[in-house]
This record gives C-alpha cells, structure tokens and sequence, in this order.
C-alpha cells in the first residue's frame, strides 16, 4: 500500500481495505478482534493522509453451523444470528473501529447480488451440475477428500468430519488453475507474507485443483440457488461475494462499486488465506471482474502454543481487558507486540508491561511532566518560540520532522509494530531531552528565562506531533493527548501540520488526569490469570455433540483392533503444517513413529513422557512423507478439539487395552 495521497476530495485516491466477515456464532475474544484493529488502524492512517477510505467489515451468517446452533439455543437462524451481530457491533465501537459499512450477508441486498452472481455463473458453464461425495467438517464449512483428512478428521480443526453424498452444483475451479498459478507467480505483491505464496503454490495450486462443491441440500440455511431451490448456495462463495455486493455489484446502485473495487487489501489470518487467494480470484476471473491488488494472511494470535479460541478454552475477553487497561492499551498491545505476518503468544505480563513501559511510563509521563512544568513555571502559558535552536535542540526537532514519514514508510510496507517504535523513538527523544536540559534548573535563573520558554515550547511541540500521528492507532489518546493544549485548531490536528516543527499555535496548556497508570504486574497478573483459567469453555465443557454410533459390532470384531499402551519418548511438530506432531512412541520393546493431528492441542513438550493408548496393528499411512505406525485415541472434548486417552495409572507401556 502507498499513504501519502494529496489534493482535493474530487482527485483524492480510493483505497478500499476488507476484514473478513465474521462467524456470529461464537464468544468474541482477543484474537477476534486482531484483524479489525489491524485493518482500523491502516484505514485511519490512510484517512489521515489524505486517501477516499472505504473500511468494509461484517458478518457472515449462513451454513449448517449456524443452523445447528439456532436449533441447540431453541431460536431461528435469524433470531440466532441477530442477537450475536448486535453483540460484535458494540464490541467493534467499543474498541473505536471506524469501519464505512458493516455488511451482513442476510441483508437482501447481498443475498440478491449472490443469486444474480451464481446465476451468471451457471449460464456461462463456470458452474454445473454433478454428484458429490467427501467429508465435510460443519465448523470449518469446508469439505475435504478422504486422504487430505488427518486421521479421519478434519485437517484444518482436527474434528469429526461427516461422510456426504448428494447431488449438488461445481465451480470450475480446475479450469482457473494455471491462471491462479501465474498471477501467484508473476504478482509478488498479490499475496503476502512470501511463505503463504509459497504455501499456496506448493501445497494447492501444484498438486492441482479439484473443481468445488459449491451448493448444499442437507439444510436450508443459506443463499437458494434460482433455478434449483432444493440447493443453497456453499456459504463460503456466498461469503466471498460480500467484497463486492457490499459496494452495489449486481445491485441496484454500483456507484460504490464503480468507485472502490478493485479492493487495496483483503486482510484475515492464516487460515483462510487458501479461500482468498485461490477461490476467490477464480470466482473473480470467471465474472470477469478485476482481482484485488493484496491479500494479506496475518498470523495468530496464540495463548501458549494454541490459537486463541473458545474451542480451546484459552479466551481473553477483549471488553474486559479494555474495561480494566482501556480500550487503547488493548489497542496498542495487538499492533505493537505481534511482530505482524507471524504468530504472537498473548501473555498477560508482555500486556501490562507495554501498558506500563510503553505508555505510562514513556507516553503518560512526557506529557504529564510538561504540562506540569508549564503550568508551574509560565502559568499554563505556552511560550513563544524564538526559533533558536541550542544544544540539543536540532536532533529532536529533525527526529520530530521525519518521524511521520518514517511512520507512513512502515505503515506503507504494513511494518505496523515498526511504525509504533518509530512514532515513540520520538516520545524517548523528548523525555530524553527533559532531562538533558533540566527546565527546573533553568527556570532558577531569570536570564534563562528565554531558553526555559524554547524548552518547554520543544516539547509541547513534540507532544501534538505525537499526539497527530498516534490518532490512527490510539485514537482516545490521541484526543487526551490534543486536548491538553486550549484551542487547537483543525489545522493543527492534521497530517500536514507535523511535517514542519513550530506549527503549534495553541496559547494554554490545560492539566488532564494522567492518560495512562501504571498498574501493579504482579498483582495483576495474578487476577487476570485466574479470570482466564476460569472461562466458559470448561463449564460446556460437558455437552458432547451427538455423533451417531456406527453399526453394531461382535466381540471378534473389537479383538481385531490391537490396542495397546504406548509411552511417548520423543516429539516435534511437522515441518510446514500447524496440525501434526511426529511422536516416538514406545510400544513394548519397540519404539514406532506416530503422526498424530494435535498439534493444536497439545505441545512437543507437554506429549513427552505420556502415556497414550495406540491403536497398533494399523495399516501404516504416510503423512507428508511420514510413515505413522499406529494412531492415538482420542475423545472430543465437547468444544471442537480433543482430549488425550491415557490409562488411569501408569502401566507398562505394551500392555493391552481391552
Ligand atoms: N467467516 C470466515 C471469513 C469469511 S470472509 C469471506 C471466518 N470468520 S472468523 O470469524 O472465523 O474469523 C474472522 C477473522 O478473525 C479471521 O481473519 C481470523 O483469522 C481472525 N481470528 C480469529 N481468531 C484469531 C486469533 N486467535 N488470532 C488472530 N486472528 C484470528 O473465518
């Protein structure tokens, strides 16, 4: 992305930024809320610089999961989803995201523009009609063939998958392969971080392309088909679309469309990157429609080794932590700590640290010292700045003078935690420079009075420069910060204004409670920890999903499979996928290799030195190259992952389970 846009609104660039729409389903919690702070900030920026923003965000509402969980909470789909959309819109105020529209994909509009988009495809031979068998895991929405299934369960989440068969509508995703290959190939800029291009390419695109099950007859929920009701539309084409009918495609007004598309970027983390970066621009290119210029896949946000989520238990309530910190320490902590691209382990001690060296310390300081400082020395009089420059005055200001545009330089490259360090190199440099021209020494000496009025015009200088380019990301602050100063302009709140050191013209200063306290860690951590442990998860803990048995068996044919007690001496996670661990695992006198899909659940570390139940006269299967000898037993645990089967005492490893 470019910032640096000038000019009239008539000739102002467009600049068009998408979070996913997401699963009203679910218990909000900080990772949820990473992409939308991600994409808030990167879209205030950009306003700030002087770009036509368009900030698209939303929900995505259809499918068998959400069916199933209207039905279990006794309400209709839409009652369901309702309540849970009004629940993440007041999550999203209250963490200040400024997105322009919040589209739903139940809204007419959108739900018209699909079936109008679906029928075009249909017309055109990009969709037609065929049978379909494979497995389909409800939560993830998606299908799957039976090898790319990770032992027999879904690849993506490890859960059951449910063998289906039905007649149902194809998109011809094949016939989009080597098209999807070339602009992955010859467009770098397409698809970042690097390695998710090399992960697509590599693990999707190369191996080939099957075309998509893209209807669904064994529920109603969803988008129907027009010309075949029995069938609705796979919710995520129906979700893809939302890029544009947000924007009046295949609606009844197109100027936002026409103004807008093709999107600047489509954010969302890891997991989906494959629907964004191959189905999507097939669908595009099918409609004949131009692809956006970036999809960007961000890493997650992890508690220990684990993704942030309710399925694992691990949730940290964003409201809460915002309630208690503010909105903006949560604020800064997602776009500051997690170096963006990579996966970053949420802790609550790096939390309160940033909160208390970050932006009491350094931040909350700066500013309440000076503005002290001017009230006790000139009577909340801000002086007149003679010009002089002394000492250390050159670096600060040339630091004050670049630092917007080394801000947007980060920002343009999405080095978002860099642009945060960049903007408080300059907070460390003013505090740095209070105490290198001591303003309490100076103001003993009335022949200094002139140069006490310079040092303390520097600084308040360098505070509404701060507080002009941290707007973007903590826009509370930045208001805190700007409203010290009596009377300041529009002017001087602009982007414009902080390129040239002495804009300040405001005449008062007007002494504020501190913006950010420091908070006691340890105590803290100790509430805070003991809030996580006891979250909701566990007290769902009990409610096991109906899975309906399979036929009955007879006592020789249970004997037939060879269960037996194993230790695990070894383990580490596959190279290039986040769901298997290859385990040594001793089984009597031999030791075999085991590939297991739970990565997810359990570390390296924590596996070592288990007791495991294997099944082990299983026919061997490769995994990525691997050869597993033998699977784990596992039971579901109620909330979308898995729990370990191990016996209740520890037995010599070997021994029989029967
Ligand atoms: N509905 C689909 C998206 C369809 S877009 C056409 C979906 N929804 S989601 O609710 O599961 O996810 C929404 C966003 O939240 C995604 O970008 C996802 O990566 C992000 N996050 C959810 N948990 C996360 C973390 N723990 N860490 C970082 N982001 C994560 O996928």
């Amino acid at each position: 992305m470019r910032t640096g846009a000038k000019g009239s609104n008539m000739d102002k660039k467009k600049f068009y930024i998408t979070t996913p729409i997401y699963y009203p389903s679910g218990t909000w919690h900080l990772g949820t809320c990473y992409t939308t702070v991600i994409c808030d900030a990167i879209a205030r920026f950009k306003r700030k610089a002087g770009y036509d923003v368009f900030y698209l965000t939303g929900t995505d509402e259809h499918g068998l999961k959400i069916e199933q969980k209207a039905k279990e909470a006794g309400v209709t789909p839409k009652e369901f989803v309702d309540k849970k959309v009004a629940n993440l819109k007041s999550l999203w105020d209250r963490l200040k995201i400024s997105y322009d529209k919040f589209i739903r994909t139940t809204d007419d509009y959108h739900e018209a523009a699909v079936q109008k988009i679906f029928d075009k495809l249909y017309a055109q031979g990009d969709i037609y009609k065929g049978e379909y068998e494979g497995y389909y895991c409800v939560p993830c929405e998606t299908y799957w063939t039976k090898t790319q299934l990770v032992d027999g369960k879904c690849p993506d989440c490890g859960r059951e998958v449910s063998l289906a068969k039905e007649s149902c509508y194809f998109f011809r995703l094949s016939k989009y392969q080597d098209k999807l290959i070339n602009l992955l190939e010859t467009n770098e800029e397409f698809l970042l971080p690097k390695s998710r291009r090399n992960e697509m390419i590599n693990n999707f695109l190369r191996p080939g392309l099957s075309d998509l099950a893209v209807t669904r007859s064994s529920f109603t929920w969803g988008v129907p088909v027009t010309f075949d009701p029995k069938h609705v539309i796979y919710v995520w084409i129906d979700a893809l679309m939302n890029y544009v009918t947000a924007l009046g495609y295949q609606g009844a007004d197109d100027t936002l469309y026409k103004k807008y598309w093709p999107a600047d970027i489509h954010m969302m983390g890891k997991e989906i990157v494959r629907f964004h970066s191959i189905i999507w621009p097939a669908l595009l290119m099918a409609l004949d429609i131009p692809l956006p210029k970036q999809v960007y896949g961000h890493g997650w946000l992890l508690m220990g080794q684990d993704k942030i989520s309710k399925s694992k238990g691990n949730i940290v309530d964003p409201v809460e932590l915002s309630d208690r910190y503010s909105v903006d320490a949560v604020r800064y902590y997602l776009l500051r700590e997690i170096p963006f691209g990579q996966d970053g382990a949420y802790t609550t001690r790096a939390f309160l640290s940033r909160l208390n060296a970050d932006l009491a310390n350094d931040l909350g300081n700066l500013v309440k010292r000076t503005v002290a400082m001017v009230n006790k020395y000139t009577g909340g009089e801000i002086p007149a700045w003679s010009g002089k420059r002394e000492n250390t005055d050159e670096e600060i200001i040339a630091l004050a003078e670049t630092t917007l545009a080394e801000v947007t330089a980060n920002m343009d490259q999405l080095h978002i935690p860099e642009a945060l360090e960049a903007l408080f190199r300059l907070v460390q440099r003013a505090n740095k420079y209070i105490d290198e021209n001591c303003p309490w020494i100076l103001a003993k000496d009335p022949d200094k009075k002139g140069r006490l009025g310079d040092v303390l015009y520097v600084l308040l200088e360098c505070i509404r420069i701060v507080g002009v380019i941290i707007e973007p990301f903590l826009p509370d602050t930045a208001e805190k910060i700007l409203s010290s100063f009596e009377g300041l302009t529009e002017q001087e709140k602009t982007f414009d204004s902080v390129t040239k050191f002495g804009g300040l013209q405001a005449k008062r200063v007007i002494e504020k409670e501190a913006i950010f306290m420091r908070v006691d860690v340890e105590k803290e951590i100790a509430e805070m920890e003991s809030k996580i442990q006891k979250d909701e998860p566990k007290q769902e803990a009990q409610k096991a999903p109906v899975v309906p048995l399979p036929p009955e068996i007879t006592i020789d044919d249970f004997a037939k499979v060879g269960l037996r007690v194993g230790k695990v001496l070894k383990a580490e996670k596959m190279e290039k996928t986040d769901k298997l661990l290859v385990m040594q695992v001793e089984v009597g006198e031999e030791v075999r290799t085991i590939v297991s899909g739970i990565a997810k659940y359990y570390t390296p570390e924590e596996m070592v030195g288990k007791q495991v139940v294997v099944v082990a006269n299983l026919a061997p299967h490769a995994f990525r190259g691997v050869v597993s000898q033998g699977m784990l037993l596992c039971a579901d645990d109620g909330q979308g992952g898995v729990v370990l089967v191990s016996p209740e005492k520890v037995v010599a490893s070997g021994s029989e389970v029967r």
